[in-house]
């Protein structure tokens, strides 16, 4: 069995730290969630994004390690998202991993963020039976909506994705047309539970429609007509949310066809955490639908330490010269070797 792997996450708004063994149990992890920092702006700065990860990681990794009761030296290895994500946050966690390597003479793994989310569920003791590949992704964030075949470690298609917004930025969209505060999901799933979904009707993009894409432009522009006619908030965000679960449904049974050999449905990211949407998904395919813990739906260095152990344990590292990649496809990556 490999040593333990020191994860870190800084690709958006969240620093996060962590320490897994080498079976992947979890030792220790800790999350900064930025939110306050960058609420009175209505969204993620990037500039206060990468000043704060500079300022809250070197703690969170010192915390970490003495939680887990281990210095560098008992390390197999430092991962660090190294992309997609904000470039100065990628820096500064890909330079921080760097440095405690080279410092420690250990492997540096530079990790893909959606990757990642993608292997999460398979975290060991997570679900009682793993999701086995191949296994259907829906990927629902503030930055990221689409949905992958996951076939194996480094094998990933990705089946659709959105043609405008993320479904995350819809909700927060959606909510700050209705006065909510920055990020707006929880507070329009809230409100939702108030108000009636029939009271008027919005509109379903892409519904029936071939594969498995995504658009929520024309939903947000709905919304905001809505709002201009003084129609109630709790029935328009019902409404609002009764769209996107009959969406979300619909792609995930196109999904399906796309790979009937799938094993689980698993769903990552912020928006997962909505159950109106869940309980959508989990009736909308046969699949049993399988929705990591809300802390590791968000951004976390769980899931880093993770990637970077399963790929390490592939016999995989990276250079001291890879440079974080804002843009990284998911269809770049291939198996370690
Ligand atoms: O994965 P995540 O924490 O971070 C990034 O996207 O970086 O996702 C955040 C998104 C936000 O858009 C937030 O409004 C949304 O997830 N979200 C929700 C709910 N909780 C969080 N959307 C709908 N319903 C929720 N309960
Ligand atoms: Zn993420």
């Amino acid at each position: 069995m490999l040593k333990p792997v020191l994860g870190i996450e800084s690709s958006c708004d969240e620093t996060a730290a962590a320490v897994l063994d080498g079976a992947g149990r979890v030792l220790a992890e800790a999350v900064f969630t930025q939110q306050a920092e960058h609420a009175r702006f209505g969204g993620v700065v990037p500039e206060i994004a990468a000043r704060a990860h500079l300022q809250r990681l070197p703690a969170l990794v010192e915390r970490v390690l003495e939680e887990a009761g281990l210095g560098l030296g008992d390390l197999a290895g430092v991962a660090a998202t190294a992309g997609p994500g904000l470039i100065g946050g990628l820096i500064v966690g890909a330079s921080m991993a760097k440095g405690l390597a080279l410092g420690a003479g250990l492997p540096f793994l530079a990790v893909n963020h959606l990757e990642a989310h993608a292997l999460t569920a398979r975290l060991p003791g997570l679900f009682p039976a793993p999701p086995e590949f191949p296994y259907l992704l829906l990927l629902l964030s503030g930055g990221h909506c689409q949905c992958v075949a996951v076939e194996g470690l480094g094998r990933y298609r990705r089946l659709g994705t959105t043609l405008d917004d993320a479904v995350g930025e819809a909700f927060d969209k959606a909510a700050k047309l209705m006065g909510l505060p920055w990020p707006g999901g929880p507070h329009l799933e809230r409100l939702a539970a108030r108000g009636d979904a029939r009271a008027l009707a919005l509109p379903r993009p892409l519904l029936g429609r071939p594969g498995c894409d995504f658009s929520f432009s024309g939903l947000k522009t709905a919304v905001a007509q809505a709002v201009a006619k003084g129609l109630p908030h709790a029935d328009i965000a019902a409404a609002f949310q009764a769209s996107v679960a009959a969406v979300l449904a619909d792609r995930a049974r196109h999904a399906h066809a796309m790979l009937p050999e799938a094993k689980a449905l698993v769903v990552a990211g912020g928006v997962a955490a909505n159950q109106a949407l869940r309980a959508a998904l989990a009736a909308a395919t046969p699949l049993p639908l399988l929705a990591p813990p809300l802390r590791l739906c968000t951004d976390n260095a769980v899931m880093v330490a993770h990637a970077g152990l399963l790929r390490l344990a592939a016999g995989e590292r990276h250079g001291m010269e890879f440079a974080p990649r804002p843009r990284w496809p998911l269809e770049e990556l291939a198996p370690p070797g």
